[in-house]
């Protein structure tokens, strides 16, 4: 979603933050722009509808951008569809007050109603243009300092935000505040860089502060000074970011989706073995005691996207080998539902980003319940990250690609390791067990590794169906949690239509969409459901189906009815998504690339979703 950059120092700040633009690019937008003053303390704003590409041409168009300060933003349209006009930065009419926001503002009829008994006009539809008429309005009115102006529109604003601003009156100054909406600074050799997502900024500093909700920060050219909402100056400690800029390189791959596919071995390994101290699964450095775990009488986990599918994978394993209860909910849903809560459950937050609204909104309700709360976060410093009670984090580097694959891979192992430590200290698996399935653990990132060789194969098969109209994915149990992040995965970058069915559901509903040649994926891992799946695959093969089988072990029945067959190799039942899901994001990469669509960055998605 919408992305912001900023810079002051002794650089040209357009280069600066069409970089950082750049990086942020992944994130989905649809518009951009930037703010520059020049020497002369005069602020020109450049913004385009489209791609940095163009925006760039027409900076150079105009004869550059010059100045050693300014401010960036991508814009995903929200309020207002995407324009030139809607696009960041706005301004007040008389250039007084420049802004980019990210968020949403719930409150916005009101404020704009208030504005214009105040005399305010407005050039666009967006929620953004309110903000910086807001924070001229108490500038105008009150004390002329940035500072005050800006809390008090905070007061006033109900929503979320990540706002920079420049005043024209302090031209030395950019200013920043944020509620719910992530924003990072850096300062290196006197040059002071400032994003709402840390991968704009690597490759300038690996120490950066975060803002917490309801503060501000004034960057000066060699210093960055916090203030809480009433204007006192408060202190904050940097954090070291351990990421490479290089890891949000596409590093000689063609799409950053195909790079992070083959880092998945490495993702499950070095997640693995954070988890991992002397061949025991150790908890207790992220403060989780084994008394926390045994005392725990119910598990609830909770994501969007690809991260409910992990949940509704790690369900399957939670209950069968820790024998606890466990639900999976949607972050949207869960966040609203007047449900009893178990007071003491265990909520556990699955996001890569760490950021999205929804998943956010869900671990600060269950904290407000005084439920204990687990993040499993791959953003280091992210809220998620910061505001849940325990956290595991998913060693899996920077995803770039919106469609998440290595993150999958390593919340998936998380919750592996979670389930086999619960087990372990609850005594619902013996030692020996115990000792196999850790041994099977380590053992998936070459089993990953010998899927990915097969990849020729996998992409002759998606030439194969690249023209489906329809494509489903069934399985039963945990094969049916795979088959719904397979077929997320299809329809999301290939837009060809695409459901997961739980195999015994198919009857009731799905089976009056197969057609002579319609592609049905059916994933065969668990072996006290392989027939009944077997079955249900011949019920659509009977009415036309094109089947193709994903199967580990027992390949006989599969091989009669397969018109493909993609074999993986065998590991324990518990972990089998963490192979079966590989072919899968393989075949949704390669039918986009054969239908020569944005495989990074699908239409209308977004990496990090952080308004509702
Ligand atoms: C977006 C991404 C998905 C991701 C989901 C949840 O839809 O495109 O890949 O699974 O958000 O994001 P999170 O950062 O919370 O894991």
């Amino acid at each position: 979603m919408c992305g912001i950059v900023g810079y002051i120092g002794e650089h040209q700040a357009s280069d600066i933050l069409l970089d950082g633009l750049k990086k942020l690019e992944y994130r989905g937008y649809d518009s951009a722009g930037v703010a520059v003053r020049n020497d002369e303390n005069k602020i020109s704003v450049v913004k385009t509808k489209g791609r940095i590409k163009f925006l760039k041409a027409k900076i150079e168009e105009g004869h550059g951008l010059f100045g050693t300060s300014g401010i960036g933003h991508t814009r995903w349209a929200t309020h207002g569809e995407p324009s030139e006009d809607n696009a960041h930065p706005h301004a007040s009419d008389d250039f007084n007050v420049v802004a980019v926001h990210n968020g949403i503002i719930e409150n916005y009829d009101e404020l704009k109603a208030k504005l214009i008994r105040k005399g305010y006009s407005f050039y666009s539809d967006t929620d953004t243009e309110i903000a910086v008429k807001l924070i001229d309005y108490y500038y105008k009115k009150y004390l002329h300092t940035p500072c005050d102006a800006i809390s008090k529109a905070m007061v006033r604003i109900r929503g979320s935000y990540a706002l920079a601003v420049m005043f024209k009156d302090y031209p030395e100054e950019i200013w920043v505040a944020r509620k719910d909406s992530p924003i990072v600074l850096g300062e290196k050799d006197g040059e002071v860089y400032m994003a709402s997502d840390v991968t704009a900024i690597l490759s300038h500093t690996k120490d950066v502060y975060y803002l917490d909700n309801m503060e501000l920060a004034r960057m000066k050219r060699g210093s960055i000074a916090f203030f809480n909402i009433d204007g006192d100056e408060i202190f904050k400690e940097t954090q070291k970011i351990a990421w490479e800029a290089e890891a949000a390189e596409k590093g000689g791959y063609p799409h950053f989706m195909l790079k992070e596919i083959h880092e998945e071995p490495r993702a499950v390994k070095d997640t693995l073995s954070s988890l991992l101290k002397e061949n025991e699964i150790s908890l207790e450095r992220l403060g989780i005691s084994d008394e926390d775990l045994k005392s725990i009488s119910s598990i609830t986990v909770i994501g969007c996207g690809s991260a409910y599918h992990v949940g509704v994978s790690a369900q399957y394993v939670f209950e069968d080998m820790a024998r606890i209860p466990t639900r999976v909910e949607l972050a949207s849903e869960y966040r609203y539902r007047n449900a009893p809560l178990d007071k003491n459950g265990l909520v556990v937050v699955i996001s890569q980003s760490g950021e999205t609204a929804d998943s956010l909104a869900a671990l600060r309700k269950a904290k407000a319940e005084g439920i204990k709360t687990l993040g499993i976060v791959n953003v280091v410093g992210s809220t998620i990250a910061r505001e849940a009670d325990y956290v595991i984090q998913t060693i899996a580097g920077p995803e770039i690609a919106v469609a998440t694959t290595k993150a999958y891979s390593a919340q998936l192992i998380c919750c592996y390791a979670l389930a086999l430590k619960l087990a372990k200290v609850r005594n619902s698996i013996d030692e020996e067990k115990y000792v196999s399935l850790i041994a099977e653990l380590k053992d998936l990132p070459s089993k990953i590794e010998e899927i990915l060789s097969e990849e020729e194969d996998i992409k002759k098969l998606a030439s194969e169906i690249r023209n489906a109209k329809d494509i489903f994915f069934i399985g039963r149990e945990i094969d049916y949690a795979t088959s719904l992040e397979g077929s997320l995965k299809m329809k999301e970058i290939s837009y060809i239509h695409s459901e997961a069915y739980a195999a015994g559901e198919l009857k009731h509903g799905t089976i009056s969409l197969i057609e002579k040649g319609t592609p049905v994926v059916g994933i065969l891992t668990q072996s006290n459901v392989y027939e009944k799946t077997i079955s249900n695959l011949i019920e659509t093969k009977t009415r036309g189906a094109h089947i193709i089988c994903v199967v580990s072990e027992d390949k006989e029945k599969a091989n009669t009815i397969a018109d493909d067959l993609i074999s993986i190799p065998n590991t324990a039942e518990y972990f089998m998504t963490s192979l079966a899901i590989i072919p899968l994001q393989l075949l949704s990469y390669y039918v986009s690339v054969q239908l020569g669509l944005n495989v990074d960055k699908p239409r209308n998605l977004a990496k990090s979703v952080t308004v509702e």
